[in-house]
């Protein structure tokens, strides 16, 4: 953990501009940077830096955040390893928190953990090449399956020997622990017998690597083909290595997955191996295990495009299908290679000359809708049965796209491969999708009250259906949805909005003074906000406006100010950096979707009145759903509540609620038709 005072100081020293600058050339205009976005392809420059406000954002693809952001998503760096880059930038020393006692204990066990492993790989490696066993049986094994000396050293491969205990033994030799190359899974201990003995013997090592190419564990291949031995051993979990978190050769392959804008993902290691010996060096292997969410993330800070390469037997075929599903719900756009029956990515490689093997996987690379549906017609023939259940999987997956444009281009391709008409698939999809969101929303409301870009349904969640009457019942459905779930989101976003792009501006209200009469007072818009909802006890539904009003609050009655914007955008709560950075550039873009969504409208800042009549009508709006919903439960508690004392307090406060519903109405009214 670094120290939120080094935090700090980080980030006054930050300077944006001079961060970005360095990766991407920016000329000014007016008081903002602009430039080419680096996160996207553009000819004309729409990537703006706003010194002042300390943040970027690209109008061409969205992108935005503040110099931490940009550095984390230009460099792929996590957090802290960006603000790391940004201390040594700045020449800030930084001094990491002290850990508490059980941290450093199993900080201590992984520091451990990582030097057994790499001395493990030092070992294994050295056998190969050094020792007679190691050379006639390991070395011989490898150079017959044409791999050069040159790959063998560059991923480190190795050979543990015929052997019970020598490798255990030369470590503790070396002063590592019993506990530690337990942990490990180097050594594996009998407790009955007190005996302890090698995992790994008489196979070739395969090490497997973080990304940044420190050894975490290990894959032994046997040598025989006897059936009794399983073909590879693993390494278990432990603090440092878990199989579903790393994907074999990444760390040799991230640098041309970036190049290339293109990840190659193979089964086998030596799949993985062989390609990167014939120049396919952004390949990497998933390793045995089904493909988990987790790799696909890994695979997401480097690229969007992925081509699957698995085998063309049934089993990778299976493989292929439910790898496609989880890469599209992702987001990720899939292609997919097969091979000949009986070949694997390796053999394939071997058998073709360098440049054909290149140009297969090229060629052959389809997109996923044209690979499933292709096979699934050869399966399906005329069958209808089989040929309605094909079409409902391949809805299935369409549905899975994030993006809507997307989903519509591959219903069209689908649509015309089936030779079906768009409108039959279309509804088949528009039917999925709104099964699938009131299960999702039904689901939502339970576990969170927090909306997130998820939970909304999209845009085209109904689309229109025949005769046309039920598009409108349906858009009735979609906004009652939407207040159902999330009554005061629209209110809640909207005095966020204000606090934090206005709150510092001056705004004249009325107020009723002590005598009844009504008088002009000054405000900051902050602390007017800011007063009226502490005084009538009002709290946010969306726990991360809770959060930023929070802070205000805060800052106006400690400290007797208002929190520097920085304070939010670059606020070590992640969520609220990118809300406040979204919030504060979108203040006048009148596309944002939400104010599509929401029919917010900003006012021009730089009409005081218009402000003031905005801040005003904000507020209101706000106590008003507030109290709607209060009035509401208290129905609701009123049924339930058999007590005839207790309704009769119900019913009082009821009174009292409408009454001020109705006052605070009209006085919208009022503003709204003014
Ligand atoms: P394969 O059997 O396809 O292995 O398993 P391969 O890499 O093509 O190996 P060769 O060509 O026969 O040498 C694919 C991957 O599944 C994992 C290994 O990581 C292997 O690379 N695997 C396979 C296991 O972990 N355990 C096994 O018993 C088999
Ligand atoms: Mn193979």
């Amino acid at each position: 953990m670094i120290k939120q005072e080094d935090i700090s100081k980080i980030l006054e020293a930050t300077e944006i501009v001079d961060v970005i600058n360095a990766f991407v050339p920016l000329r000014k205009r007016g008081v903002n940077y602009l430039g080419h976005c680096p996160f996207h392809n553009e000819k004309t420059p729409s990537f703006t830096v706003s010194p002042s406000k300390g943040i970027f954002k690209c109008f061409g693809c969205g992108e935005s955040g503040n110099a931490v952001n940009f550095i984390m998503k230009h460099e792929h760096y996590s957090y802290p390893e960006a603000l790391k880059f940004l201390a040594s930038k700045y020449g800030i020393e930084i001094q990491e928190d002290e850990l508490t006692s059980e941290e450093k204990a199993s900080q201590d066990v992984k520091d451990a953990l990582f030097h057994v492993t790499e001395f493990a790989q030092k070992y294994f490696a050295d056998i190969l090449f050094n020792d007679n066993e190691g050379k006639k049986i390991g070395l011989s094994y490898f150079i017959e399956r044409d791999l050069k000396e040159e790959t063998i050293k560059r991923w480190g491969l190795g050979y543990c020997k015929d052997n019970w205990s020598e490798f255990t033994e030369y470590a503790k030799k070396n002063g590592y622990t019993d506990d530690i190359l337990i942990k490990s899974g180097l050594t594996i201990a009998k407790e009955e017998s007190h005996i302890q003995y090698d995992r790994f013997r008489a196979r070739v090592m395969f090490p497997i690597y973080n990304i940044g190419g420190r050894p975490l564990g290990f894959t032994g291949r046997v040598l025989s083909s006897e059936k009794t031995k399983a073909k590879y051993v693993n390494s278990p979990e432990s603090d440092i290595y878990s199989k579903s978190k790393v994907l074999f050769g990444l760390h040799l392959a991230k640098n041309e997955i970036v190049k290339q804008d293109l990840c190659y993902l193979v089964e086998g290691n030596m799949d993985a191996i062989m390609l990167s010996q014939n120049n396919v060096e952004n390949v990497v292997a998933t390793s045995g295990t089904a493909l988990t969410i987790e790799q696909i993330r890994l695979i997401k800070r480097y690229t969007k495009n992925v081509t699957v390469l698995y085998d063309g037997d049934s089993a990778g075929i299976k493989a292929a299908f439910r790898a496609i599903d989880l890469f599209v719900e992702n987001g990720l756009n899939v292609k997919i290679v097969l091979f000949p029956d009986g070949e694997d990515p390796d053999s394939y490689c071997r058998k073709l000359p360098q440049d054909d093997f290149k140009a297969y996987i090229t060629d052959h690379a389809e997109n996923f809708i044209l690979f499933k549906t292709h096979l699934l017609l050869e399966d399906a023939k005329d069958d209808p049965f089989k040929r309605s259940a094909l079409i409902k999987e391949i809805i299935n997956t369409i549905s899975l796209i994030p993006d809507n444009i997307e989903k519509a281009a591959y219903i069209q391709q689908c649509s015309s491969i089936l030779n079906m008409k768009e409108e039959i698939l279309n509804n088949h999809l528009t039917k999925l999708l709104r099964e699938k969101y009131f299960k999702k929303s039904k689901e939502g409301i339970k576990e969170t009250n927090t909306p997130s870009s998820e939970q909304l349904p999209p845009d085209d969640l109904f689309l229109p259906e025949d005769d046309g009457s039920s598009y409108i019942s349906n858009q009735k459905a979609k906004k009652q949805i939407i207040e159902e779930t999330f009554p005061d989101e629209a209110q809640e976003r909207n005095i966020i909005s204000i606090l934090l792009n206005y709150g510092e501006k001056q705004t004249t209200q009325t107020t009723i003074g002590e005598n009844g009469e009504k008088e002009d007072a000054n405000y900051l818009i902050a602390a007017y906000l800011a007063g009226d909802i502490v005084a009538d006890n009002l709290s946010f539904d969306n726990k991360l406006y809770q959060n930023i009003f929070d802070i205000y609050k805060n800052y106006i009655y400690e400290q007797g100010n208002l929190p520097d914007l920085s304070v939010f955008t670059n606020n070590q709560d992640l969520e609220i950096q990118k809300l406040s950075t979204t919030l504060l550039i979108n203040n006048y873009s009148v596309s944002d979707l939400w104010e599509k969504k929401w029919k917010i409208v900003i006012p021009d800042p730089e009409s005081d009145e218009k402000l003031n009549q905005f801040v005003k009508e904000s507020l209101l709006s706000f106590k008003l759903n507030k109290l709607e919903r209060k009035i509401i439960s208290n129905e609701e508690k009123l049924k339930d509540e058999d007590d005839y004392d207790n309704q009769l307090i119900i019913m009082s406060e009821q009174k009292i609620l409408k009454k001020l519903k109705q006052i605070i109405s009209s006085e919208l009214n009022r503003i709204v038709t003014k």
